[in-house]
């Protein structure tokens, strides 16, 4: 086995993981410095296409499952082991940033690439992931892989999910050609662990570099439908409207009542809103909505359904709408795994680098990944805790921090 001192002197190399993460942003690049790369596009389909060739290149073994998702595989002293797995997704928002997702599975590579260049061999194999569909932004839910991996969906039920245009999971696999052979579940794993920028502003804020992250918080999302009645915007006197926008704005601001109720640990959201057949001088008849309620207990996000549900029936009332709530989704808050996170304290400590522990606010694979394999994670600071936004950004040295707590993190799982 390798020297231990070799080992725990390795680190990435920064400047190439800076590199590579230059590289790969031109896959779906907007004019405003940021990334429309949505999982199953044609750019989502290149990214690909380069990540398989660079794995290759590294010497891994690539492999695709029904649902798209990529392992790459580096071979371990010890073949009866289960790999030690990390990664993240190179989907994006659609009007999303560098580094969501992006810097978990290029961390990833650049381990293996330092591994090799130091001529490192593991004890148990390692496995790089780039997981299919983790924004959600095209098709609900998200993180629809990993959960389907844990086996919180079949694999047919996620084929058969659409996109607003009406497109299914498969047809957009199909599309770019990652249909793949290996069943969903298959692969197995020994431990995850994903490095990820925090997307919030606490470590920033506190000048700390490593999140050494506890466990994800619980997620709702549901699917609301107000219908009203269509009417002449220039002869229908205000009485007489059945508006259903305003239906949707007295709905809106109940949310975030409710949700600032439940301070200073809910979060709740309208991020889409749809007039059915939107003209300008047609109060509108139809609207749909989508909202994103968070919290880190179960009971707060009980709670701000039931509070809700509990204030349509005099909105609708009142304007004379009827209101269809459905709750399309729900992922309990998750603990991760205390060894795990140990491994990833342990290795922070060893760099010197400061950190803290901290509950996750965003979703993410290792969040589905908790409930079959032992799993933690790692965030780094992203520049004013901004996420899910083109001016998301991280600094060389955070990355590379990062990178370097995710390689000696896998090195310590992998020889143990
Ligand atoms: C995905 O990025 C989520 O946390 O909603
Ligand atoms: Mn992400
Ligand atoms: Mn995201
Ligand atoms: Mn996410």
């Amino acid at each position: 086995m390798a020297g231990t001192a070799k080992t725990h002197n390795l680190r990435v190399d920064g400047s190439r993981l800076w590199a590579t993460i230059a590289e790969t942003a031109r896959f779906g690049a907007t004019p405003a410095g940021g990334l429309n790369r949505l999982t199953l596009s044609p750019e989502d389909g290149q990214v690909r296409d380069w990540f398989r060739d660079a794995c290759q290149a590294a010497g891994l073994t690539v492999r695709v499952d029904a649902l798209g998702t990529q392992y790459a595989l580096r071979p371990g002293r010890d073949a009866s082991r289960l790999p030690v797995a990390f990664g993240s997704h190179l989907d994006t928002q659609p009007t999303g940033g560098r580094f969501d997702g992006i810097l978990g599975v290029l961390a990833g590579l650049e381990a293996m690439r330092a591994l090799n260049d130091a001529g490192i061999e593991t004890e148990a194999p390692l496995l790089l992931v780039n997981w299919t569909n983790e924004e959600g932004s095209r098709f609900a839910p998200a993180m629809m892989a990993s959960a389907a991996y844990a086996g919180d969906f079949t694999t047919d039920e996620i084929l058969d999910k659409t996109d607003a245009a009406g497109i299914t999971v498969g047809d957009a696999l199909d599309a770019i050609g990652y249909r793949g052979t290996d069943a969903v579940g298959d692969q197995a794993i020994g431990a995850f662990v994903e490095l990820h920028i925090e997307q919030g502003p606490i470590l920033e804020a506190e000048g700390l570099t490593v999140g050494v992250v506890e466990g994800g918080q619980g997620i709702a999302w549901f699917d609301g439908t107000i219908t009203g009645f269509e009417a002449h915007a220039g002869t229908t006197p205000m009485p007489r409207r059945r508006d259903a926008l305003l239906g949707l704005a007295e709905i809106a601001l109940a949310v975030e009542r409710i949700a600032r109720a439940h301070a200073p640990t809910a979060v709740a959201t309208v991020g889409e809103a749809v007039i059915g057949a939107p003209s300008r001088n047609v109060v509108p008849g139809l609207v749909r909505f989508t909202l994103d309620v968070r919290d880190p207990k179960s009971e707060v996000l009980d709670a701000i359904e039931a509070e809700l549900r509990a204030s349509l029936p005099a909105i609708a009332e009142r304007r004379n709408l009827a209101v269809d709530l459905a709750r399309i989704w729900r992922k309990e808050p998750v603990p991760f795994d205390p060894g795990v996170i140990a491994a990833v304290d342990a290795a922070a400590e060893s760099l010197g680098l400061s950190r803290r522990r901290m509950v996750s606010g965003a979703g993410h694979d290792a969040c589905n990944l908790a409930g079959r394999v032992p799993t933690a994670m790692i965030f780094v600071p992203c520049k004013d805790g901004v996420s899910h936004n083109e001016s998301e950004s991280a600094t060389p040295a955070d990355c590379a921090a990062g990178a370097d707590v995710l390689l000696q993190t896998v090195l310590t799982l992998a020889n143990a």
